[in-house]
């Protein structure tokens, strides 16, 4: 099959196209390269730099490419900055995404699988999360995921659109030459490791008194790897009836930010030292995921589910890319809020 990726130079876009290739699709791999990287776009791969703001140039790759199906996951992605500059994140992740959609309609490309969040569900009040609990964001970054979603479920009623939404609980790990590389880096597990390699003093804890046993939040760590597995799963699935619906992709056990960081200093006989910070806005206490549904219809079975594996996989990665991948460098950084 004929996939455009979007998002195809980033983190967890370079592993799905990765993917996808092995399986023998051929990719057309979509990045601005705004926050992507040259060096994580795969070989084998047809690149095209493009911004989905673009329509113009979004209609030349359709018609330049017989493009079958659709693997979203172009974004912007920081939940704090998106509580700061909301605009930016809903006219990335909701105004260009309709841009996508209305261009492939265009072209008479009906089938997507677009990268959600557990951001969707804001505070839930069961755990683990299934997908049937209440949809509530608390920060702009989830409503602009769920948006999508809501949009996707309307295009899908009105335009014969068959879509998958995968809501990714925390992605982690790396997968051969491929590993997170983020500016601003965020997610706590390459934060982690960057105090083990000396190039940070402390690792930043947001939050002491949560609801939780050790007073931290609690999150759901899921290997990139096999997320990517989702993905091929969901669009063997695109015909049937488990399209055009939202699927968890999730371990369904929840660690807590002390217990990532003290599973870190066991990997890396570093000593990791915490900084603790009041809590941050739009940050839920607990996110486990649910994920029988993607389980029992999708024939989903994550592989990598330890999270000493996950952390030893990242921590490999990260000894391998110190500072992360070097193009980085040379980056010219764009405001675009
Ligand atoms: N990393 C996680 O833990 C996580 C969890 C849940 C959901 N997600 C979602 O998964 C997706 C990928 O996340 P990631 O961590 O790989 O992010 P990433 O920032 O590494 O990758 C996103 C890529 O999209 C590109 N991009 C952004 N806007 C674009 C535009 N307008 N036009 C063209 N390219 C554009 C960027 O240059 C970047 O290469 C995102 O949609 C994110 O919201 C990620």
């Amino acid at each position: 099959m004929n996939i455009l990726v979007t998002g195809a130079a980033g983190y967890i876009g370079s592993i799905v196209t990765k993917e996808l290739i092995k399986e023998g699709n051929s990719v057309i791999a979509l990045d601005n390269l705004e926050q992507g990287h040259p060096e994580a776009l795969v070989p084998q791969a047809s690149f095209v730099r493009a911004d989905l703001r673009d329509s113009k140039g979004l209609e030349k790759v359709f018609v330049d490419y017989q493009i079958e199906a659709i693997v979203h996951l172009a974004a912007e992605a920081l939940v704090g900055e998106s509580m700061i500059h909301p605009k930016k994140y809903f006219r990335a992740n909701v105004v260009y995404g309709i841009n996508l959609l209305n261009t492939m309609l265009k072209y008479d490309v009906k089938k997507l699988i677009f990268s959600s969040s557990a951001a969707v569900y804001g505070n839930p009040e069961s755990i683990p999360i299934k997908e049937s609990h209440t949809a509530a964001p608390v920060n702009p970054y989830g409503e602009s995921k769920l948006m999508f979603e809501r949009i996707l479920h309307w295009y899908g009623h009105a335009y014969e659109l068959k879509f998958i939404s995968l809501r990714y609980f925390n992605a982690a790990g790396s997968k051969d030459d491929l590993g997170e590389d983020h500016e601003p880096e965020t997610h706590l597990i390459p934060n982690v490791l960057k105090v083990a390699l000396r190039q940070r003093q402390h690792v930043a804890v947001f939050g002491t008194d949560y609801p939780t046993s050790d007073g931290a939040c609690i999150r759901d760590y899921i290997h990139v790897a096999d997320i990517a597995g989702a993905h091929i799963l969901a669009l063997k699935h695109l015909g049937g009836n488990q399209a055009n619906k939202a699927y968890n992709l999730g371990n369904s056990k929840g660690y807590s930010m002390l217990e990532v960081i003290e599973t870190a200093r066991e990997i890396t006989g570093a000593s990791i030292t915490v900084a603790n910070h009041p809590r941050r806005p739009g940050d839920p206490a607990v996110l486990v995921a649910s994920s029988e549904l993607a389980k029992s219809e999708l024939g989903w079975e994550p592989k990598k589910r330890s999270l000493e594996v996950i952390i030893e996989n990242a921590w490999k990665w990260q000894k391998e890319h110190p500072h992360g991948y070097e193009s980085k460098r040379n980056r010219v950084t764009v405001d675009s809020r």
